[in-house]
């Protein structure tokens, strides 16, 4: 197809039609739209928009462009949960085991790091060997065995995300509502559950700026979702600082794992829990939040979810063995590791998520090219968290670097993100509202 009369339109603010959207994304998907012209129509959307019909075009095709999973009957729940993106958020790690000892099935399907936020692929595949190709049919077989599969975009399920998402990713076009609701959605719907959480992110290092956008934009996918036959709720969560005290791929996986040791720091454990209890309540396993709550926290710290996690790992090609060395020798994944100190005393008064999460960028942990190399290992841990109490001389955060000169230069920028305060603040609540 002739691509260009198409980036015109939207750039005059036009709306496109169903049959030119579907056109356009399997032209794409094969090879016969080229990436310039697809990076024009994405900046083009993100300048103009798309309305309800035009999204929900571009979502059914995405989802259209390869294979949907078919699941046989079960009793098992088929259940999945997506967020917007945000810094140190390693939800998903902790989460899918969880579910899957909870009774339901999982065939999660993630993406990769988009801008100054991490992705659950880059934090799977940050584990020597995992697998995140999965065919399938391996898919459906390994979460009616096992109760869950964490997989990615592929040439064959989805890959008009596959191809898109990496596009935008590097041509600043990802903060788009459209393109984001269609980038999730056609992932989701691909996997044929019956029941979606949204984590919607809002704050400075999310999408979504404020919580009135976030809310616009929960709406929104709710509604569609809905519309598409899946039962879906959205939780707002903030995301002015990071979640837990990690950001970056293999230092979220040991945090991921601590969560599931019945470690680590509590807001992690809060939003894992908040998740999988709104499951329960969506499909009715559970009558209401609190009874929810309490089956969902008290199996995450029985050790299942823990065996889940590691015979999930192994069903998708890890050694147990060398990845139990590594989580050991956690910290030497990286070349250097240095440390952020504090010049004063006082209460962490600001943890800023969107410096973290372009530091963790530059220092290899996202991508500024469609080939950037990851480096797994690169990051930060034991960051402070909001309201802690400072002494001078204090770890405020170590950096994991892949070389002196870029740890180094990662203390300067980072000095800026934690901002001491003399009055112990009050922090505001990470789940701020549901949309259902
Ligand atoms: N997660 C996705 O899968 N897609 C987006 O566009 C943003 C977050």
């Amino acid at each position: 197809m002739n691509c260009l009369p198409l980036i015109e339109a939207k750039r005059e603010g036009q709306v496109l039609t169903p049959e030119q959207i579907s056109q356009v994304v399997s032209d794409f998907t094969a090879g016969s739209v080229p990436d310039y012209q697809m990076a024009a129509l994405l900046m083009a959307i993100y300048f103009r928009g798309l309305n309800t019909a035009e999204t929900r075009a571009l979502t059914l095709s995405m989802r259209d462009s390869g294979e949907v999973l078919q699941f046989p009957p079960d009793s098992r729940p088929l259940v999945d949960k997506h967020s917007t993106g945000g810094v140190g958020d390693k939800v998903s790690l902790a989460l899918a085991p969880l579910l899957a000892c909870l009774g339901f099935r999982v065939p999660m399907i993630s993406g990769r790091g988009l801008g100054i936020t991490g992705g659950t692929l880059d934090k799977l595949e940050s584990i020597p060997r995992f697998r995140t190709n999965l065919s399938a049919d391996r898919i459906v077989s390994q979460v009616q065995t096992l109760g869950v599969a964490m997989v990615g975009q592929t040439e064959k399920m989805v890959p008009a995300d596959k191809q898109l998402y990496a596009l935008r990713d590097v041509t600043g076009t990802v903060p788009s509502i459209p393109l984001i609701t269609a980038s999730i959605l056609s992932k989701k719907l691909a996997e044929g559950i019956q029941a979606l959480v949204m984590d919607v992110k809002f704050g400075q290092a999310a999408f979504m700026a404020t919580l009135e956008q976030a809310r616009q934009f929960a709406r929104a996918l709710v509604h569609l979702a809905t519309e598409c036959g899946v039962n879906t709720r959205a939780l707002l969560t903030n995301m002015e600082r990071p979640l837990g005290r990690t950001a970056g791929n293999w230092l979220e996986v040991v945090e991921a794992v601590e969560c599931l040791e019945n470690r680590g720091p509590s807001d992690l454990r809060e939003l894992v829990v908040a998740c999988a209890a709104s499951l329960l309540v969506q499909t009715g396993l559970e009558k209401d939040e609190a009874a929810a709550r309490q089956t969902a926290g008290k199996c995450l710290v029985s050790g299942d979810p823990l065996s889940k996690w590691e015979q999930l790992i192994q069903a998708q090609g890890v050694n147990l063995r060398d990845y139990q060395l590594a989580l050991k020798s956690y910290p030497m994944r990286a070349a250097y590791v240095t440390e952020l100190r504090a010049s004063e005393a006082g209460y962490m008064g600001v943890v800023n998520a969107r410096i973290i999460g372009e530091v963790v960028r530059s220092l290899g942990g996202g991508r500024f090219t469609t080939d950037s190399r990851i480096h797994p290992g690169v990051g930060l841990d034991q960051m402070m968290q909001m309201s802690e109490r400072v002494e001078r001389g204090m770890l405020l955060c170590r950096v994991h670097a892949a070389t002196e000169a870029t740890g180094e230069a990662a203390l300067e920028p980072l000095r800026k993100a934690f901002e001491l305060v003399s009055e112990k603040p009050v922090i505001s609540p990470l789940v701020q509202e549901v949309c259902a």
